[in-house]
């Protein structure tokens, strides 16, 4: 079997309050939507803030890191990990 994407989504304070709890959403919300939630491993990063905190929200895909991101940002990376029309 293929290895799961993982998103990491830093949950320390400045990401938190700068849009990643509305991320979260956004992304369980996707994921149940396209009925993918057992297809990604979704972490969240609570303790451990990654240093990026001036451009933060940020959100860690496959280890690349995305600064400044929105629910615009977010969701080109869903569709990129998961394109619509992939049979
Ligand atoms: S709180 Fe997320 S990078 Fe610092």
């Amino acid at each position: 079997m293929e290895k799961k994407p993982k998103i990491t989504i830093c949950m320390g304070s400045s990401c938190f309050a700068r849009g990643n709890e509305r991320n979260l959403a956004f992304v369980e919300e996707f994921l149940e939507k396209r009925g993918l939630k057992d297809e990604v491993d979704v972490e969240l990063d609570g303790s451990l803030c990654t240093g990026n905190c001036a451009s933060g929200p940020v959100v860690i895909v496959d280890g690349k890191v995305h600064t400044r991101v929105d629910r615009g940002l977010m969701g080109d990376v869903l569709e990129s990990l998961f394109p619509e029309n992939a049979k």
